[in-house]
């Protein structure tokens, strides 16, 4: 009787794995409005997350520019974290954070460029490759849900994430041409 049990709970599990479909746990979300929910514990975390990643690679950059525009998102991204909160509130849920697994390698991998270079123009240049993947890692995540806000009928909600979004789509522009400008041709002087 057991062994019949255990084969009957094996089979699916089989089954799944040779068709590469992952299991779903328990707590799996079964509608977009959870999906919506997920998304912003997501990004609430990353977003508190920058807010002390920030002033490091400031305290790190040597270009003014660069100093300028990594403190001033910084100042904006306390302001994302106030605007998910709000967002929490339109939707009647409780503000809760939960870890960004995607931006937590970001984070770290930025660091780990801070320690694998000289202070100057090349460190300059690393901070903004680094800091430049999280703000597209930011883009996707508020491109994708504002979508989901509309979708579901939440135009305050959505209204807000398209505002988070510019915001982060302009601090990458601008990291750009802080790159472009002058640190990447006198990093490359310095090879
Ligand atoms: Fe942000
Ligand atoms: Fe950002």
């Amino acid at each position: 009787m057991k062994t019949t049990d255990s084969k009957k709970t094996t089979a699916p599990k089989q089954a799944a794995k040779k068709s590469g479909v992952i299991k779903p746990k328990s707590d799996a979300a079964s509608g977009l409005t959870e999906l919506f929910e997920d998304g912003l514990k997501d990004i609430y975390w990353a977003e508190k997350a920058l807010t002390k990643a920030l002033p490091t690679m400031a305290k790190n950059a040597t270009s003014a520019d660069l100093i300028e525009a990594l403190n001033s998102h910084l100042t904006e991204t306390e302001e994302h974290v106030a605007r998910l909160e709000k967002v929490f509130e339109l939707i009647g849920k409780k503000a809760t954070a939960k870890k960004c697994d995607a931006m937590s390698g970001l984070i770290e991998e930025g660091k780990g460029i801070i320690e694998e270079t000289e202070v100057g123009v090349v460190r300059d240049a690393g901070i903004i490759a680094a800091s430049q993947k999280i703000e597209h890692y930011e883009i996707a995540t508020y491109g994708t849900l504002r979508q989901f806000a509309e979708t579901l009928g939440l135009s305050e909600a959505a209204d807000l994430l398209e505002q988070t979004l510019e915001e982060e789509k302009e601090a990458d522009k601008k990291l750009t041409i802080v790159a472009v400008d002058a640190i990447n041709v006198e990093a490359a002087e310095a090879d």
